[in-house]
């Protein structure tokens, strides 16, 4: 028996949806004052877990107690009752309110009357948490950390003890990450508890007290974050040796393949989103692009691709003007795009043979005149899924049936198995497995050594220190600065993402 007090008791608790048993028999135990980390891969069941904890869910079997006493959470207000709070991965705030109105929104407490009174709860929360935080200011106006402060405060005002954060750092910039680190670890000084939700185990063995695993659905093992380390964690989540450590020999830099000059475009808005952006990457190298979601990275690759004009500078592959060049004329220039929402690169009710023949089909010997040797195609096909270890149900099974996984591999067979001098990867492991993540990477790398280009675009900062050879750093549309991933640089590269460091360009790898 433990001496400290069990704030949760989560007992045998099983969710299912339609086909997926989400939760199966978990028990969970949160300590009082402890930082208690939920660790598992994406679809493992934590979000499921928390939300049956929240009210939102109720489970199909099991018992809650909170603080010993059977509780009878119907709904998230039953959960503030009973001093739970929950900060969701996507945060649920009004932009076109302060942060006070906010904060107030939905406890009763309307703002006309004792408005002073009630802003003044929330400066002195804000001080008491080390949470800055400007209360007057609009929701529209904050960066994704601020807002997260605001979603924490709004958690605390409502009187919560018990705080869980789901995957609260997904959005962060290092140094954000730092700050809520911090943040959480004076919480429990003040007596509250925290369930912290992570697929990262670098913020498990940084803040937590104890980790609960979950590997599909199930509970694989609760540690003392002290005693155990990051290899077990991973295998504990896996159910399988991860390999951390890839191999990537130097490859000689080769001859330049993208070159782009002072490049400016605009935002859906009008606004400049890409700002006098200027890189080249070469054959051989992986050009990586760090920065934080939604700062013209995504502008940047269409203007790339040719999907979205440029207003101003130019762009070249291969030596060749490509500026105002149709998305085909660049294929043909030997550029490939693949984007990061998977779905739209494909054609969903087509077979996956057909999809991973998609680009082929002008050429011999799959194109026969007008027709399409379908033997030829399932041929190919079947070559591509074996070298890209490509799970499938069968090559003429509708492509849509393949999970999130295997169609990236699916889709880098497609476009790896052209012609092709330069791959602009977006996002390439969003949403996947670590399984699945391990073996794009291992396919991103292994274009190195036959000297394709590759630029490399993610929100991911592990990813792209992990496999590019240069790193650029982008900032609200400007490049920040180009550097080498490595550890003497990181501190650089997370002031360069915050927007505080810019390098003078002599001074770029
Ligand atoms: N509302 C829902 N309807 C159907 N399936 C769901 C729903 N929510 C989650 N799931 C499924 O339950 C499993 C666990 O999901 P989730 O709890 O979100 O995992 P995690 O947060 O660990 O990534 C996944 O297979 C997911 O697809
Ligand atoms: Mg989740």
């Amino acid at each position: 028996m433990s001496e400290v007090p069990t704030a949760v008791l989560m007992k045998g608790i099983t969710k299912r949806f339609a086909g997926v048993v989400a939760n199966s028999n978990i028990d969970f135990e949160v300590r009082e004052g402890e930082i208690h980390a939920l660790l598992g891969e994406n679809g493992a069941g934590k979000t499921t877990l928390m939300n049956i904890l929240y009210g939102i869910y109720r489970p199909d079997e099991g018992e809650i107690y909170i603080y010993g006493k059977k509780a009878h959470i119907h709904s998230p207000k039953d959960a503030i009752a009973l001093g739970i709070g929950m900060v969701h991965q996507q945060f649920r705030l009004v932009q076109t309110h302060t942060v006070v109105e906010n904060i107030v929104l939905g406890t009763g407490n309307g703002l006309r009357f004792e408005e002073e009174e009630v802003r003044q709860k929330i400066v002195d929360l804000a001080q008491r948490y080390s949470l800055a935080i400007n209360p007057d200011a609009r929701i529209w106006q904050l960066s994704a950390g601020e807002q997260q402060r605001v979603e924490i405060l709004k958690a605390l005002y409502r009187g919560a003890k018990i705080l869980i954060l789901d995957e609260p750092t997904s959005m962060l910039t290092p140094l954000e990450i730092k700050e809520l680190l911090q943040t959480l670890r004076r919480m429990t000084e003040e007596g509250n508890t925290i369930i912290f939700i992570t697929h990262k185990l670098d913020e498990v063995t940084a803040v937590s007290h104890r980790v609960t695993i979950l590997r599909q659905g199930k509970v694989t093992a609760v540690l003392e974050t002290a005693k155990t380390n990051k290899v077990q964690l991973a295998n504990l989540m896996v159910g399988r040796e991860v390999l951390f450590r890839l191999e990537k020999p130097s490859v000689e830099r080769g001859s330049e393949v993208l070159r782009v000059e002072g490049l400016e475009a605009l935002s859906d808005k009008g606004l400049i989103a890409v700002n006098n952006v200027s890189f080249t990457v070469h054959r051989g190298e992986i050009l990586g692009i760090a920065g934080v979601a939604g700062n013209g990275q995504r502008e940047l690759l269409e203007v790339i691709a040719g999907l979205r004009p440029a207003t101003r500078g130019k762009i070249f592959i291969n030596g060749v003007e490509a500026t105002r060049s149709s998305i085909r004329e660049r294929i043909n220039m030997g550029m490939s795009y693949v984007p990061g929402e998977r779905m739209t690169a494909l054609v969903p009710n087509m077979s996956i043979a057909e999809n991973m023949i998609l680009k082929s089909y002008r050429t011999a010997p799959i194109s026969k005149g007008a027709f399409i040797d379908r033997r030829e195609m399932l041929n190919l096909a079947q070559r591509l899924i074996q070298e890209y270890e490509v799970i499938t149900p069968g090559p003429e099974k509708p492509v849509k049936l393949l999970s999130g996984g295997n169609i990236q591999r699916a889709l880098m067979a497609r476009e790896l198995s052209q012609q092709v001098d330069i791959l602009v990867a977006a996002y390439p492991t969003s949403g996947l497995d670590v399984g699945a993540i391990e073996t794009i990477w291992r396919i991103l790398l292994s274009q190195r050594p036959l000297g394709k280009a590759i630029l490399l675009v993610s929100d991911d900062l592990e990813e792209i220190l992990t496999l590019s050879d240069r790193v650029a750093v982008m900032h609200n549309g400007e490049i920040m600065g180009i550097v080498e991933p490595k550890e003497e640089n990181l501190e650089k590269i997370g002031l360069m993402m915050a927007g505080a460091l810019k390098l003078e360009q002599e001074q770029w790898v």
